[in-house]
């Protein structure tokens, strides 16, 4: 194992000591099953703190426990995840759900190896779950995690490479407290979400780490941590069309596999359409424009691509091909539209919400 760097052996005690005083109050830390735990590190992947709170509440009060999970219908499981993104978290959480009450009996497993076995659960979440809900001595190690320790040990390898993060994982394992592992795991991640913060300046002054950190004279945080450059993401374009008829809004579902895999979207196509190519769309879906009521434009960055939308909104007669179906406001409260359409959906929401100004067909 690469040396560990003497520092770390003085980190818990000061670290613990602050995380005692300093700890926000987080709902999934006054009872923190392992089910409280997942559900709450599995949204907490993607999403910053305050917008994860009124998701989880909202969750765990239609889904208390790991067997409302394993039994809930798709279409309302994706309805609780809508507006969190990265929907295949949720459904890795219900596969795994299942697989928890099918061959584990409706226990969680409690040990590390066994947590990472599941679907959607990788070694960071084993380890918060096993640390956190179960005392066992693992490392937990995020994004936060890895800045925090990149800065205090002054190591400069990219965290992006997953030899630096294994290094890390060695170093941690042998300096995690017997007595309090999850506390340990959870400070760290703390510090770095609170004190020890990410572009712009660290909160070095009120960091319990100060005295011993090497990052923490002549600003060596600027450079730390060393992350090489990400790959760009591609660009792809894409009209997104907002079509009331008096049945409604038209919605498609999405294919079973790939982006958004089985949610539902508004009809789009690939390329930025003018209005004239747009109409031609609009008669190979076999549909008949009776006002066009608005152009606008959008943008939704997803991990790999990035999508810019023109919209037009627009009434039509009823019908079009089998694949379009009509929704009125009520239905539509219950079907899972990603984000991406947001802006779209709400111009479509409202008009539909202006009753007694949709024209007959
Ligand atoms: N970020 C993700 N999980 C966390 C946790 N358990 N405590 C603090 N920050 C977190
Ligand atoms: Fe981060 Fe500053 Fe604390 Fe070092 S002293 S861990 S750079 S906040």
């Amino acid at each position: 194992m690469a040396q560990l760097p003497e520092q770390l052996h003085l980190l818990p005690e000061p670290l613990l000591a602050w995380y005692g005083g300093a700890k926000r109050v987080l709902p999934w830390r006054d009872a923190p099953t392992a089910y409280h735990v997942w559900v709450s590190e599995i949204m907490l992947q993607q999403t910053r703190v305050s917008a994860v709170l009124p998701y989880y509440r909202r969750f765990l009060a239609a889904l208390p426990d790991v067997e409302a999970l394993a039994a809930e219908e798709e279409g309302a499981l994706m309805k609780l995840w809508e507006g969190l993104g990265y929907y295949n978290r949720a459904r890795n959480l219900q596969k795994a759900a299942r697989l928890i009450v099918t061959e584990h009996g409706g226990r969680f497993p409690d040990t590390y190896e066994a947590l990472l076995a599941l679907p959607g659960i990788g070694e960071y979440t084993a380890g918060a779950i096993a640390s956190i809900a179960f005392g066992r001595r693992v490392p937990a190690v995020d994004g936060n995690v890895l800045r925090v320790l990149a800065r205090v040990t002054g190591d400069e390898g990219d965290i992006l490479d997953g030899r630096v993060k294994a290094r890390f994982r060695e170093w941690l394992q042998t300096v995690l407290p017997v007595d309090r592992p999850g506390d340990f795991n959870q400070a760290l991640m703390e510090l770095g979400a609170t004190v020890c913060l990410p572009n712009g300046a660290p909160r070095c002054g009120d960091c319990p780490l100060g005295a011993l950190c090497r990052a923490s004279a002549d600003e060596g945080w600027r450079r730390l941590p060393v992350k090489r450059a990400k790959k760009e993401r591609r660009v792809e374009e894409r009209t997104v069309f907002v079509l009331l008829s008096p049945a409604g809004l038209a919605l498609r579902r999405r294919g079973p596999s790939g982006l958004l895999a089985g949610l539902w979207e508004l009809p789009n196509v690939e390329g930025t359409l003018d209005e004239d190519r747009a109409a031609r769309q609009l008669d190979a879906w076999d549909l008949d424009a009776v006002e066009w009521i608005k152009q606008l434009t959008g943008k939704h960055i997803f991990t790999h691509v990035e999508w810019q939308m023109r919209g037009y909104v627009l009434r039509v007669r009823c019908g079009g091909s089998a694949d379009l179906c009509w929704t009125d406001a009520d239905r539509l409260g219950e079907r899972a539209v990603p984000a991406a359409f947001g802006k779209f959906l709400k111009e479509g929401l409202e008009l539909l919400e202006e009753k007694g100004t949709v024209e007959g067909s």
